[in-house]
């Protein structure tokens, strides 16, 4: 499969291998999920009660890109108002462990084994205003910041109006290098004693060829640029885990 990540297909290799790895981070909150979760359901929450002030519909529809097995979203779908749901992932063989995870819903859901960049790109080639929200958990950093920006392009073609783009992801610090980034979260990953050989290496060497956060500050910066408006709902507690809401100015109607 086409692949827009920085290191290739190499950065699903440890979600091919050993989605128990990535279990046991989630399981012990070492990636902050569990705040992360509650602040998205927080804000999904309140923006739904805006919408209906605004008279918008309540039924969404819902992207979700890099979804993997939905281990952070799944308890959310279950509870959301949502009329489809489209969950979008590089690895295929993971499509089927969302769709087992999510159990059954009253709407339809589409599982699509596709890179999301090539997501957003083919999607601007097709009407736009699809989706009410677009989620993308963990799946960003794998993109080179040039694609990351592309993404962010891209995307508004997509949302619908009114629509929201939720970010929740690594991200840098004002002026933090990579190697930085690498150095600061690898002394995390060697505190975390559940995690056993070959695991945290798996978790170490998958940081090394795959991980390439974007500065959050200028990623702020860039989606203001591309006329987005943001705001960050949420930082974990040594701001390298970020949840992130975008969305558009509403155009004004035209007079007469
Ligand atoms: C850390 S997991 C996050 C899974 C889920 N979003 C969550 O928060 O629990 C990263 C997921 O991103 C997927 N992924 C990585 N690069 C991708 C890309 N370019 N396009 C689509 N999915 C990608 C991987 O296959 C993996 O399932």
């Amino acid at each position: 499969m086409a692949i827009r990540n920085v290191a290739g297909g190499e950065s699903l290799s440890i979600f091919e291998r050993s989605w128990q790895t990535y279990h046991l981070l989630v399981a012990h909150d070492l990636m902050q999920h569990h705040a992360l979760g509650q602040a998205l359901e927080q804000r999904l929450l309140a923006w739904l009660a805006e919408r209906q002030v605004a008279g918008l519909s309540s039924a969404l529809a819902m992207a979700d890109l890099a979804c993997g097995d939905l281990t952070t979203l799944a308890p959310l779908l279950r509870q959301l108002p949502l009329r489809q749901l489209e969950a979008v992932d590089a690895a295929a063989g993971v499509l089927q462990q969302a769709e087992a995870r999510l159990g059954p819903v009253p709407y339809p859901c589409h599982w699509r084994a596709m890179d999301l960049l090539l997501w957003a790109e083919s999607g601007a080639e097709g009407p736009s205003g699809t989706w009410d929200l677009i989620t993308c958990l963990f799946g960003l950093h794998h993109l080179a910041d040039v694609d990351k920006w592309r993404y962010l392009e891209l995307v508004p073609r997509q949302l619908a109006p009114g629509g929201r783009l939720l970010i929740g992801d690594l991200f840098r610090l004002p002026g933090e290098s990579r190697q930085q980034y690498l150095e600061r979260y690898w002394a995390r990953v060697n505190s975390w004693t559940v995690l056993v050989e070959p695991s945290r290496q798996l978790v170490i060497d998958h940081m090394a060829s795959s991980d390439y956060p974007a500065e959050g500050e200028q990623f702020v910066a860039r989606a203001a640029s591309l006329g987005w408006q943001t705001r960050w709902l949420w930082h974990g507690p040594d701001r390298a885990e970020g949840l992130l809401e975008l969305w558009l100015p509403r155009q004004p109607r035209p007079a007469g």
